[in-house]
């Protein structure tokens, strides 16, 4: 069986084949990082005319180089949501659009079940349960995964995202878009003594998160400064610092509390090597198994898409009779979906 993915939720157009028996067939990732930098971030009308002028040239590349022609695909996967909904209509519409020319099915697929499922791409095989972080632009989120597409949520953030709170930080730091993996970069030149920032909501129960007060105490700290280069870096490093350990602290508690043995960590914040450095030894001392996604699959891309769709292909998860955009989209919504 053979998928083509396709990606658009957001700034990435990612377009890849899966196939069953030999894996990724090839795939390809435009970024619109040029797009939008002028701006300082994501314009929703400006991305959707991006993907729509790219979504067909990537297809004809991705597929050339797969040495796969239309008629000898299955089916064709794409994000249904959750994101930007003109970006997230430009793929369904091509998605669909190709599907019923081909008379195969279109499969919808939820972006963060594609981030979650991203570790096990390259092989690795796929046992539930299992513990997920999610962390991205939009979600931080610690879910259970009881079986392909059953989601339970355990903690969620109750405002800022982490991707989100790394990006708003770097731009105030005078970071360039988009600011987490800037940030990151300059958290390695920064001093670990400097300051140490609160680590929110770990004092409590509980797995929720809350990452805007930490953006507050980066704003205030950043202007009783001189505004330096190595105030940026240490001011930097301690963000980073206190984000990554109130990651940690939460996930060691969700392990304790759900006794799983295995963390899947994923979503573009996952790149992060600050955070997988981190979470390698909390798993290491509870004797967990720590599933990362390999760096290029830890952002948005069409592999992950095309490799959710050939799992709901052979699961016969039931197909959306219309084409539809999600905008917003619970990912423990997907078990209504399939009992
Ligand atoms: O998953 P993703 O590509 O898109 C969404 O679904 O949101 O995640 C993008 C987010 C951005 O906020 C970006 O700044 C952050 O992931 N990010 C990072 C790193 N690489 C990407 N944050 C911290 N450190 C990184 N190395
Ligand atoms: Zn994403």
């Amino acid at each position: 069986m053979r998928v083509l993915g396709i990606e658009t939720s957001c700034d990435e157009t990612g377009v890849a084949v899966y196939d069953d028996q030999q894996g990724l067939l090839a795939e390809a990732l435009h970024s619109q990082v040029a797009v939008h930098a002028e701006f300082g971030g994501v314009v929703p009308e400006l991305a959707s005319r991006d993907h729509v002028r790219k979504l067909p040239l990537l297809i004809r590349h991705v597929l050339e180089e797969a040495g796969t022609l239309p008629k000898e695909l299955d089916a064709i996967a794409y994000t249904a949501g959750p994101g930007l909904v003109g970006a997230l209509l430009s793929g369904i519409c091509t998605a669909h659009a190709m599907a019923e020319a081909l008379q195969i099915p279109a499969l919808p697929v939820h972006h963060m079940e594609g981030h979650l499922l991203a570790p096990f791409l390259a092989g690795e095989p796929l046992d539930f349960p299992f513990l997920a972080l999610l962390v991205s632009g939009g979600h931080t989120q610690l879910v259970l995964a009881e079986a392909l597409g059953e989601y339970q949520l355990l903690g969620d953030t109750l405002d800022d995202a982490v991707g989100e709170a790394f990006d708003k930080t770097a731009k105030l730091l005078g970071l360039p878009y988009p600011g987490g993996p800037a940030l990151a970069k300059l958290a390695e030149q920064g001093s670990h003594e400097r300051w140490r920032f609160p680590r929110p909501m770990t004092d409590r129960p509980g797995l929720d998160f809350s990452f805007s007060g930490l953006k507050t105490f980066a704003l205030n700290t950043w202007q009783n400064t001189e505004q330096s280069e190595q105030d940026a870096a240490d001011l930097a490093h301690a963000f980073q610092q206190a984000v990554v350990d109130t990651l940690a602290i939460k996930c060691r508690r969700a392990l304790e509390q759900t006794g799983c043995k295995t963390l899947v960590v994923a979503g573009g914040v996952s790149a992060n090597r600050a955070l997988r450095k981190r979470l390698r030894t909390i798993c290491e001392e509870r004797q967990a198994q720590l599933c990362l996604p390999d760096p290029q699959w830890c952002t948005d891309n069409g592999a992950m898409i095309a490799y959710a769709g050939l799992l709901q292909l052979q699961q016969h998860r039931p197909v959306q009779a219309s084409p539809s955009a999600h905008p917003r989209w619970p990912l423990s919504a997907l078990s209504d979906t399939h009992r």
